[in-house]
């Protein structure tokens, strides 16, 4: 049978029309209070009406670092997709899959201060097989990075012999070179709309300074006279102004309070702060796992060794600074919400090494070392070597960051209360899934551990097509007598126990009373 690529949902709280979807949905959840020595807890539910437009538009994506290794090997990416390219390797032939944007791309087009066309950084980034370079050699070599911008203490001194591709001029010059750059893109590819992708070089933490940057007016201010501001602000304020989605997938403070201000004033998003790809990733797994199991981790070692320009750029005090901060914040939610285990204001010991090795090329190590305390004096160790093609993690995270935050675009709902309909809030935490230390609007909480991260997602895209949220319950292989409605076709059951591995599976996963579970069928009795 053929996978479905395509699903409706049948239901009186969902109406499809030819522009939207629209969905009615009860968002539940609980209020808690304390009264005395008592916490309160008090279910609550708000009616949303979610609203999708259902035209997928013409979208481009705008790298800044273009050029860099995760630059060019998304490019290549989507080129080997799009050509349905093989190659030989050692291990067969390879293809190109996964990656695409379908009808909505250009190649992703951008910026970069090293003036190399793409298929020569492609070859600088030591990335991709050989056969693979020579195949999409052709059609790279045309893409020539746009000029950008370069303040030399910003990033590493070891980055200046790149540094041969800037747009001269004063600080308010270079943003009105930047916002022309996205409009030319846009009107010449005859695009819908434009997300612009932060790639670049991890730059030294920017100090937050009331009168600097500390609101849009002082930001903007600042920019026409010429005072500090990162070149990657100066992205994200660009991008803004052009209504165009910006992203932060390095660790600094791109996003300082002015440019958060300006976005929340225009209504534009922006997400971030540096793409959660490997070590992170595993650690707000393994932390949310190892104290949710009720073991007490007390001490996270991390060490990394790579050989990339990434690597060559963070041998430097100040950049590593920054990727220590972003790569330090990733287990605080998971310690906070464990009052039982950790005391106020108890953390872990957590160190984070990262040293340049040349050799290793794109290929990064990361080594850790978890340790935890179990009951009556134990302690557990847990040690981790991964070794990965860095670009390799990072590229299909900067498409999925492009395709999450398009489709939020074409989402907007209201309630029962606010009959007026809104957007998600500008800050689109939604995306923390794919950032290591995740941006969220001022005063909500930090959500890291990776599987809560997906099953907002989940669950809001749920939410859409009037769907509840999946539970895991499978309430209805857990009664006694079978007592669940079903609809729809059910796999044929059988009076004796389910082997482990033996229930059957829909060619797409999805029949029968799934409940978002592949293999979900009918309650089996017991045999006696
Ligand atoms: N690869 C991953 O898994 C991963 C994960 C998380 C974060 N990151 C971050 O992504 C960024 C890119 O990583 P990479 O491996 O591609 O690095 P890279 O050094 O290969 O590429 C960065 C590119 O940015 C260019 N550049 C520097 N300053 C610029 C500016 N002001 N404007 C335009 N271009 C500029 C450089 O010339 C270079 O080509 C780094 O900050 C890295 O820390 C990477």
């Amino acid at each position: 049978m053929e996978a479905a690529t395509e699903f409706v949902v049948e239901s009186p709280d969902v109406v499809y029309s030819p522009e939207t979807i629209e969905a009615q949905y009860e968002y539940r959840t609980t209020s808690v209070s304390r009264e005395g020595g008592v916490l309160k807890v008090h279910p609550t539910s708000t009616r949303f009406t979610f609203r999708t437009a259902r035209q997928v538009p013409r979208l481009g994506v705008m790298l800044v670092g273009w050029g860099g290794n995760n630059g060019s090997t998304l490019t290549a990416a989507v080129l080997a997709n799009r050509l349905r390219l093989s190659w030989p390797t050692r291990t067969g032939r390879k293809v190109g899959g996964r990656v695409g944007l379908g009808r909505r791309e250009g190649y992703p087009p951008g910026w970069d201060i090293s003036s190399l066309n793409l298929a020569e950084a492609m070859r600088r980034a030591q990335v991709l097989d050989w056969g693979l370079q020579e195949q999409l050699w052709p059609h790279m070599e045309a893409m020539r990075p746009r000029p950008s911008v370069y303040i030399p203490e910003f990033i590493a001194a070891n980055q200046s012999a790149r540094a041969d591709n800037v747009i001269p001029g004063t600080r308010a010059q270079q943003l009105e070179q930047i916002r022309r750059d996205i409009r030319d893109f846009r009107f010449s590819a005859g695009l819908d709309k434009v997300i612009v992708l932060w790639t670049a070089n991890t730059e030294r933490f920017c100090e937050v300074i009331p009168g600097l940057n500390d609101t849009a007016e002082n930001l903007l201010r600042t920019i026409q006279l010429g005072l500090e501001v990162s070149p990657s602000t100066l992205f994200a304020v660009a991008s803004i102004l052009e209504g165009c989605a910006f992203l932060n997938g390095s660790p600094q403070n791109t996003l300082v309070p002015g440019a958060l201000e300006l976005a929340w004033q225009r209504r534009v998003f922006v997400g971030g702060d540096d793409f959660k790809s490997g070590q992170t990733k595993v650690k707000s797994v393994l932390v949310d796992f190892l104290i949710g199991s009720g073991l007490k981790t007390m001490s996270i070692v991390s060490y990394n060794h790579l050989g990339n320009n990434d690597g060559q750029n963070l041998s430097a005090p100040p950049q590593f600074r920054s990727k220590e901060v972003s790569k330090s914040s990733v287990v605080d939610d998971m310690v906070h919400s464990n009052p039982v285990l950790y005391s106020p204001g108890e953390q872990p010991d957590h160190c984070v090494v990262i040293k340049y090795v040349p050799y290793v090329g794109d290929s990064k190590r990361a080594l850790d070392e978890y340790t935890s305390e179990l009951m009556l004096g134990g302690t557990n160790t847990l040690v981790l070597h991964n070794t990965c093609e860095d670009s390799l993690l990072a590229a299909p995270i900067m498409l999925d960051l492009a395709l999450l935050t398009e489709l939020c675009q074409r989402v907007s709902f209201c309630t029962d209360v606010d009959p007026d309909p809104q957007s998600f809030h500008p800050v689109l935490s939604l995306l923390g899934f794919l950032f290591k230390a995740p941006l969220a609007p001022p005063g909500s909480p930090v959500v890291n551990a990776l599987f809560r991260q997906r099953s907002c997602i989940e669950n809001i895209l749920r939410a859409c097509v009037g769907l509840p949220p999946q539970n895991h319950m499978l309430l209805e292989h857990k009664m006694e007598r079978p007592g669940l409605k079903r609809v729809g076709p059910l796999a044929t059951t059988s009076p004796v126990l389910c082997k482990k591995g033996s229930a059957p599976t829909a060619p797409n996963g999805c029949t029968g009373d799934a409940n978002g579970h592949s293999q979900a069928e009918a309650p089996q009795m017991p045999t006696t």
